[in-house]
């Protein structure tokens, strides 16, 4: 079985307002009774994969993470807490030493906390067949069939199915968030997949590959954890050791770098909710193409996502536009904008 870990310390600042500096995307629900934090759980445990799994977050969200994970009767599990986010490639590697610890054999499955994934026999047959590529040494990524030349996503080119019958194709080159045009290019080839960002392999591979690319990150978790403070279920990396962690993502750290890579496609509605357009693509719509949610009136309005907590929202004769409405700001938005409420947010943190 798998021993999950699970990413919760982004940010997820293009949700703004809905996802803040204290409570980011993975902690709210869409449209849902869970967060999304809590569908990834669920839908581990139904894969069988949440066997006291790991939460690697920012120290400050440690009561939120567990009080989720309650909520859904998830008491067994580790938290590993970040005094300042590092990127993905330190998390992983704090996760990768602490797994080790309990069990040297130990194959990880890392998985992003703020993803929506279909779960069912796909998927299941996906993990199946990572767990099979990352016992015997691979660095396995889930591959999506690209639809868009997007440049916020990693790019896979698969090799030649080499008859794996389970599908499991040799990775010949990652390249990491490529320009417009590069992706473009890379969707025009065809053979190229994007990464969805969730991985398997034995938590002692992810370590010899960052001893081998990315060695005075690898030293510096390692001391982070040596005189970090905790127990079997809480660790609390040092603050002053991680903060002198280079920060990367596992995809620019390891996965560009690797030759031991194998991608596995997963042929499954995936998506990472990644701006307010995409929240507006998953949820169900009316005739009109208008997704709502709370007290909403909409008149002669078409494509639009409205999103109403406090008061009630209407409007008149509007085309493809996003209003969330937060108990103390209100965004109104060009749905085809979504991606530059990035910018909002870092003049919001430069004005402070
Ligand atoms: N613990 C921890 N610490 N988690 C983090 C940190 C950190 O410092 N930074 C990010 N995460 C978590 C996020 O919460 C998310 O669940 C996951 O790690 C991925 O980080 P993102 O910041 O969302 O990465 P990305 O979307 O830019 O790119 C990644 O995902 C894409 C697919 O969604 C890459 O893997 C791409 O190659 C991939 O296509
Ligand atoms: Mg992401």
């Amino acid at each position: 079985p798998f021993r999950a870990v699970i990413l919760c310390g982004g940010s997820g600042s293009r949700l703004w307002p809905l996802s803040r500096e204290t409570l980011p995307k993975q902690f709210i629900s869409l449209n849902d009774t869970h967060s999304l934090l809590q569908n990834t759980l669920l839908r581990l445990s139904a894969a069988n994969a949440a066997r006291r799994p790991m939460l690697v977050c920012n120290d400050a969200h440690r009561f939120i993470a567990a009080e989720q994970a309650a909520e859904i009767g998830l008491q067994d599990l580790e938290l590993i807490l970040e005094p300042c986010p590092r990127n993905t490639a330190p998390a992983i590697a704090a996760a990768a030493l602490r797994a080790m610890r309990a069990d040297p054999a130990a194959v990880l499955l890392v998985a992003p906390s703020d993803h929506v994934l279909e779960d069912g026999p796909v998927l299941r047959q996906a993990l199946e067949t990572a767990h099979a590529q990352a016992c015997a040494g691979a660095l396995v990524t889930f591959g999506i069939v690209p639809t868009a030349p997007l440049s916020g996503y990693g790019y896979i080119q698969a090799a030649a199915s080499a008859g794996d019958p389970a599908g499991a194709r040799k990775v010949r080159r990652f390249v990491e968030k490529p320009s417009t045009e590069i992706a473009q290019g890379f969707l025009q080839e065809g053979s190229y997949y994007w990464n969805s960002g969730i991985f398997a392999f034995r938590a002692a591979a992810y370590l010899r590959e960052l001893e081998q690319h990315a060695p005075a990150m690898l030293a510096a978790v390692r001391q982070a954890l040596a005189s970090g403070s905790g127990d079997d279920a809480v660790c609390r990396l040092d603050p002053a050791d991680y903060a002198a962690c280079p920060a990367d993502s596992i995809d620019y750290a390891v996965m560009e770098r690797t030759d031991r890579a194998v991608m596995v496609p997963l042929e499954c509605a995936w998506s990472d909710v990644g701006a307010w357009d995409s929240v507006w693509s998953l949820a169900p719509k009316s005739a009109d193409g208008n997704a709502v949610m709370g007290d909403v009136v909409l008149e002669d309005s078409r494509n639009c996502l409205v999103h109403a907590e406090h008061r009630m929202v209407a409007s008149v004769g509007l085309d493809d536009i996003v209003i969330v409405e937060t108990a103390d700001a209100i965004l109104v938005l060009r749905r085809d904008r979504a991606q530059d409420v990035r910018l909002l947010v870092e003049r919001f943190k430069s004005q402070h």
